[in-house]
């Protein structure tokens, strides 16, 4: 996506990936943007702000007292930025910001910036998942703040994990969406099941999971931000549907089918996170199944379900609404994911094992599509939202 004429502050922490901010600066460059550096004073025992300087045409800046600058440097670097991306954001760095510290150049002009930010955290996988980086990440979220990555991979310790900078392409892919911001999903209507199904075996007891719907919610509530009109089709949950989106209240796996499909013809995509009950009772007993005298054992016949997404798949490409799934496996997930991928001729799928994901705020999922497997880092459920809907925001476009 191209960045012609956008104003783009790189802020750049002091971590081992400092010097892969040089690369984020000349992708930029390579979208047009017009490019500044802040380094905080960290960041400068890593990598040499005449590199930065040279692929720039400006000097970054390093000092909040640099008496070279006339004004307040922060205050002026605020007003002339578009965006803002911190590349790579220590662990100290993300703590500094979500405390609202000025204390620096970057964090000064953090401070009194209006625009977009991007953070893109590289650091220990210890460090990514300690309380405090996840306490200080959730809140710059909920100020408004995006995240591109970290990634899984070799760390700079010689470890595997969780911590890699994103790729320099992924970042800028995450500013270019930062600037469109609001209206990245303008104009499209997303249709989104919610929520377990409940399949009744008489009029008191029924066969469901636990689903609670609030993987759903966190896609309704980002996919309204970013301007989607949504429609929520949710089975029985405790957990309140976001303002702001309509909402239609279905029981079982066939009024929930019923439902998706009555408003599929209106949707530019349709995401099916609902844990969809796979079979039903046969028949549902009109009274109360008593139990009976010396009865050790019973059974009740299941018969299968309708299966939503794969009927949604079956139509046409181009004729229907782009379409995601979720998988919940509690084992070989992707492997699992990567095969309904095909068999029900989706776009993308996203996959979750059931012990990290059911009835939690925080998730790991994995977004596996025709290209490849994309492991997205653990967070909160509107993080994993956040990636998922900008996926489907550029299949849309
Ligand atoms: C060799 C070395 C490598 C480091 N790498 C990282 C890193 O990758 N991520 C991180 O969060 N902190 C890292 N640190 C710690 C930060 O440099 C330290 O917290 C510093 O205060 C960060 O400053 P800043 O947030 O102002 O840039 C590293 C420190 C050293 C000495």
């Amino acid at each position: 996506m191209s960045l012609e004429g956008k104003h783009v502050l790189v802020g750049v922490g002091g971590g081992i990936a400092a010097y892969k901010a040089v690369l984020l600066v000349r992708e930029l460059g390579r979208r047009r943007a017009l490019v500044k550096v802040a380094m905080t004073p960290s960041a400068t025992r890593f990598v040499g702000a005449s590199t930065f300087g040279g692929i720039t045409g400006t000097p970054p800046v390093t000092d909040l007292w640099d008496p070279s600058y006339p004004g307040e440097v922060h205050v002026e670097l605020a007003a002339w930025t578009d965006a803002i991306v911190v590349a790579p954001a220590t662990a100290n760095l993300l703590a500094r910001a979500a405390a609202g510290m000025a204390d620096d150049a970057l964090l000064a002009t953090l401070s009194c910036a209006e625009c977009p930010v991007v953070y893109a955290p590289a650091m220990h996988e210890r460090m990514w998942l300690s309380p405090p980086t996840v306490r200080n990440v959730e809140r710059l979220r909920e100020d408004g703040a995006r995240f591109a990555g970290p990634l899984r991979g070799p760390l700079a310790s010689g470890e595997e994990g969780w911590g890699r900078l994103a790729e320099p392409e992924e970042i800028a892919d995450t500013v270019a969406a930062a600037l469109v911001g609001g209206d990245q999903l303008a104009g499209k209507t997303l249709v989104i099941s919610v929520g377990p199904t409940l399949e009744d075996i008489d009029p008191v007891r029924f066969i469901s999971n636990r689903s609670s719907g609030r993987m759903g919610f966190a896609l309704a509530s980002v996919a309204r931000d970013r301007g989607a009109r949504v429609v929520v089709v949710m089975g029985p949950t405790s957990v309140q549907p976001p303002p702001g989106v309509e909402v239609h209240a279905v029981r079982s796996a066939r009024e929930m089918q019923q439902a998706v499909n009555d408003v599929a013809d209106d949707a530019d995509a349709i995401i099916m996170t609902a844990a969809v009950a796979d079979y039903r009772p046969a028949e549902m007993a009109e009274q109360k199944i008593k139990k009976t005298g010396n009865k050790d054992h019973m059974s009740i016949e299941l018969v299968k379900n309708p299966d939503i997404l794969a009927g949604l798949g079956a139509a046409r490409k181009g004729t229907r609404p782009a379409l995601v799934g979720f998988a919940m496996e509690t084992h070989d997930v992707v492997a699992y994911a990567r095969r309904k991928l095909t068999q029900k001729k989706v776009d993308f799928m996203v996959a979750n094992e059931a012990s990290v994901g059911f009835g939690r705020d925080d998730t790991q999922v994995t977004i596996v599509d025709h290209d490849g497997d994309h492991p997205q880092p653990p967070g909160s459920k509107m993080a994993a939202a956040g990636a998922v809907l900008d996926r489907l925001a550029k299949l849309l476009a």
